[in-house]
């Protein structure tokens, strides 16, 4: 039985993810927030310590987004955008590298975003962390590629989840529905089957890759 880590399990796509994954036979950890404080190096240090079971799948899922345009980005936001996004996901994945390549299999799913490859107002922190995340997971491709662990990012567009509903009015979610080219938001579900392939023994040779899970909105 594979072993998953599900970051951001509580709700959103992260729910999604973890659910499908315990429906493919996975035995899958979901450390709630007071379990695993990914804005604290502490509670990262402490969650992997005391982690006593290999892990063979990894998504890096929880996240943040603060919108504010660039002159009003306070120092504090962007630094906890570039932790919990960015670093958090770093240092779970360096400590669990070494064990991957030492079974030779691993599957990693970092959770991007489309404001990683195009852009709105105000989302500069969000999108360099997601930009980020996007280079990691180029990068590290090419390192783990030979002992069989595949990294890949996913890249959702508009995910109807607590997150979208925070920063943007039922207004604006109309608007938005009406300038996707599929007509809607997605459902946390659509996103979590592609990190299902992307997770499985089926995915054998996709690898370094950001695919972009939008409804057609960045082809515009
Ligand atoms: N929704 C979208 O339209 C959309 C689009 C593109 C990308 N994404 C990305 O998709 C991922 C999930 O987004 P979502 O919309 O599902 O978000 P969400 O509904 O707001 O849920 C966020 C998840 O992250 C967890 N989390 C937040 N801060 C954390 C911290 N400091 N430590 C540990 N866990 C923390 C939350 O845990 P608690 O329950 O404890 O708060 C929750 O499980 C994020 O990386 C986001 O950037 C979302």
């Amino acid at each position: 039985m594979r072993i998953a880590l599900v970051t951001g399990a509580s709700r959103g796509i992260g729910a999604a993810i973890a659910s499908n994954l315990t429906s493919l036979g996975c035995k899958v950890l979901m450390p709630s927030r007071a379990e695993l404080d990914l804005a604290s190096d502490q509670s990262v240090e402490s969650y992997l310590a005391n982690l006593n079971q290999p892990v063979d799948i990894l998504i890096n899922d929880a996240g943040i987004n603060r919108v504010a345009t660039f002159e009003n980005i306070q120092n504090g936001d962007v630094k906890d955008i570039l932790q919990i996004n960015l670093l958090a996901p770093f240092r779970l994945t360096q400590f669990l590298v070494p064990q991957m390549k030492v079974r030779n299999y691993g599957r990693i799913v970092n959770i991007s975003s489309m404001w990683s490859v195009v852009s709105r107002g105000g989302r500069t922190s969000y999108s360099m962390s997601k930009s980020a995340i996007n280079a990691m997971t180029r990068s590290l491709a090419v390192e783990l590629a030979p002992f069989n662990v595949l990294i890949n990012a996913v890249a959702p567009g508009y995910v109807m989840t607590d997150l979208t509903l925070q920063n943007n009015s039922p207004i604006e979610i109309e608007k938005i529905s009406q300038s996707i080219p599929i007509q809607r938001l997605a459902e946390p579900q659509e996103i979590a089957s592609v990190v299902a392939f992307l997770c499985s023994e089926q995915n054998t040779y996709l690898t370094g890759q950001t695919i972009v899970v939008d409804g057609g909105y960045t082809c515009l």
